[in-house]
């Protein structure tokens, strides 16, 4: 049984990553960057189950962005190798933490492998209701929008239904919240093209771990970060107190 682990903190329901640092922490050890791709993805159990202990409804992570096409291509064929062996070792995981996967990103583009394990663990979590877990493959947030117009434009709707909510409806993470947090880790303080429709009012937090060694605790210090941010959507101090 999973039991909920004691934090004092209020948590997002939505929280999303930017998984960074994979090259440089393998760089620091001496070892090749596919090493430091492996120890991340082993990391992504890690903080997938914590954040299933924590009762957190949603969960993000950027696994492979529109512009990670640009890597040489053995480094490209690393990350979706170990995609294949992620899906294929931690179904298991997913199904028995009652966890629903989900993809977020231009899916059809990946390779037949990767776009074949991917459905099969789609469909065979597609009841589960505990947690929402999407990877984001081949994601980037400008091409996300632009696919959202032009579907908008494809099913005519008229000037007036575009409305922000219409538009949300459109992207890929259509019917679920915006993520209240976004953590990166590795230092860098950027979005990199990361949930940018919906990261409009998300607590942006920064860690200076590198992916592979951000674990259980790293995760908490900064839900507890978030927790004490004072969240007020554009309105005053005065308003929220009251
Ligand atoms: C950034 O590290 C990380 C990525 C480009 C991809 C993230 C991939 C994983 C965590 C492994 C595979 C994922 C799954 C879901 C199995 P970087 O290489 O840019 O690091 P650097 O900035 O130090 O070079």
């Amino acid at each position: 049984m999973l039991e909920k682990p004691s934090v004092s903190a209020l948590l997002p329901r939505h929280l999303a990553i930017i998984m960074d640092g994979n090259g440089r922490w393998a760089q620091a050890r001496g070892l090749a960057r596919s090493e430091g791709h492996r120890a991340g993805a082993e990391n992504v159990r890690t903080i997938v189950t914590e954040c299933r202990k924590l009762e957190i409804a949603y969960l993000t992570l950027y696994a492979f962005s529109t512009e990670n096409w640009k890597r040489p291509q053995a480094e490209i064929s690393v990350l979706f190798s170990l995609l294949s062996d992620f899906l294929q070792r931690e179904l298991p995981l997913l199904r028995e933490q009652n966890i629903r996967l989900k993809t977020i990103g231009c899916v059809e583009d990946l390779p037949f492998a990767q776009r074949t394990a991917l459905a099969h663990a789609l469909r065979a979590t597609k009841d589960n209701t505990a947690m929402t877990l999407n990877l984001a493959l081949n994601y980037g947030g400008r091409s996300e929008l632009v696919q959202a117009v032009r579907a908008i434009v494809r099913e005519g709707l008229s000037e007036e239904a575009i409305t922000e909510e219409s538009l949300a409806e459109h992207l890929y993470t259509a019917g679920q919240p915006d993520p209240d947090c976004v953590i990166r880790t590795s230092g860098e303080q950027r979005l990199s093209n990361y949930l940018l429709y919906q990261s409009a009012y998300s607590e942006l937090i920064f860690s200076p771990a590198f992916w592979p060694d951000f674990g259980a605790a790293e995760l908490r210090a900064a839900l507890e970060e978030y927790a004490g941010r004072k969240r007020r959507f554009g309105r005053t101090q005065e308003q929220i107190a009251n």
